[in-house]
């Protein structure tokens, strides 16, 4: 089935621009998660098989997430664990609505299988999108696997105000959703990284904490591959004191390979975050650095470049209880939640 998209599907698709395609196969795939024919025939010939497992007290029926970025508007959502995912992240979310960076904003290095992005949060905003998951709801059609959301700073909002602006999106959303996403990792909202920095990140943190009444939700930080060991350290140290549920490790990277590809230089001379095989292995190092420094003791969701089975075991074996794709996705075709899993076994 990869072999096919890869060959005929891929070609075909790839000839038109990045982000047009992306929003067309979203439309397809949102037209299929609301008929039940569609949503049995994707499940038939794309289901994953069991690999289930308990993660912050939720159970997950495997463990390869859908990674935030491609679900913005909760769109398509049961569609998702029809494709085999054993888990969805939704959003970005911020609590005001933004059209996000001017087009062209998403852009394909495909010699190295990666994307570079700088979408910039665009999103319905947190009620908005809470609206649109009681419409899921109210359906039946919620799907039977964890959902989270990716909760952003809304552009507008000045730093000093990012702790109130993730709570009004948490406190909107906080009902529908099974776990939630502190994304301080994104590089294309100005200065949104200066939040990983661990005062700030504990005000945040805070923030959510004082409103994340029973049941209490799990909340996660997203981190960026670009931060020093050091720098996690100091998140890691508000692990506890904020009861994290875990961290998700990595968001997209502002570095660049090397490459002799003139083609591939000028993409890579793109502003925006890089994502794909190009950053498998830093995402793998950070986990294995985490993973160490909390003695396995913190939950994390492996998230950078997982292309296979074997990229998948690597960020399980340096320590990682839950994974996400996102270019994989793009790259080899919706049958690779299903390989990888199988892959797995
Ligand atoms: C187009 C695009 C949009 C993204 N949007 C978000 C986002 O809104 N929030 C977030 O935390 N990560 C976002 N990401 C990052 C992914 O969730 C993921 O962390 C990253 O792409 C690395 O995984 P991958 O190599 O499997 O793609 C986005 C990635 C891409 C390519």
């Amino acid at each position: 089935m990869s072999v096919l998209y890869r060959n005929l599907v891929r070609p075909v698709l790839f000839l038109q621009d990045s982000e047009s395609i992306h929003n067309r196969t979203l439309r397809m795939l949102a037209f299929a998660a609301h008929h039940k024919s569609l949503r049995a025939l994707t499940k038939a010939i794309y289901g994953a098989s069991e690999k289930p497992l308990e993660v912050f007290r939720l159970k997950f029926p495997n463990p390869v997430g859908l990674a935030a970025g491609m679900d913005k508007f909760a769109a398509a959502l049961p569609i998702w664990e029809c494709l085999g995912f054993g888990f969805t992240e939704l959003g970005g979310v911020t609590w005001h609505t933004q059209p996000g960076n001017e087009k062209p904003r998403m852009f394909r290095a495909i010699p190295d299988r990666a994307l570079i992005n700088r979408m910039g949060f665009n999103n319905p905003g947190a009620e908005a999108m809470a609206r649109t998951l009681a419409e899921w709801k109210g359906s039946g059609n919620w799907p039977k696997h964890p959902v989270g959301v990716n909760l952003g700073k809304s552009k507008t909002t000045p730093l000093e105000k990012a702790a109130e602006d993730y709570a009004n999106s948490f406190r909107a959303l906080r009902d529908y959703a099974d776990f939630f996403v502190v994304n301080v990792s994104s590089p294309n909202t100005p200065n949104l990284r200066q939040l990983q920095e661990k005062a700030a990140l504990d005000e945040i943190l805070v923030a959510l904490q004082q409103i994340n009444t029973a049941p209490k939700k799990p909340i996660l930080v997203k981190i960026a591959p670009d931060l020093s060991f050091e720098a996690i350290d100091e998140i890691l140290d508000l692990a506890t004191q904020r009861q994290l549920a875990g961290i998700v490790a990595t968001n997209t990277t502002i570095a660049r390979p090397q490459s002799s590809d003139q083609k591939v230089q000028s993409i890579y001379a793109q502003t925006g975050g890089l994502s794909g095989a190009p950053l498998r292995e830093r995402s793998t190092e950070i986990i294995r650095h985490i993973h160490k420094q909390t003695a396995g003791k913190l939950p994390i969701i492996g998230v950078g470049g997982i292309f296979t089975a074997a990229d998948a075991r690597e960020k399980l074996e340096a320590g990682a209880s839950l994974l996400q794709i996102y270019t994989s996705l793009v790259y080899e075709g919706p049958a690779i939640v299903k390989t990888i899993v199988a892959g797995l076994r």
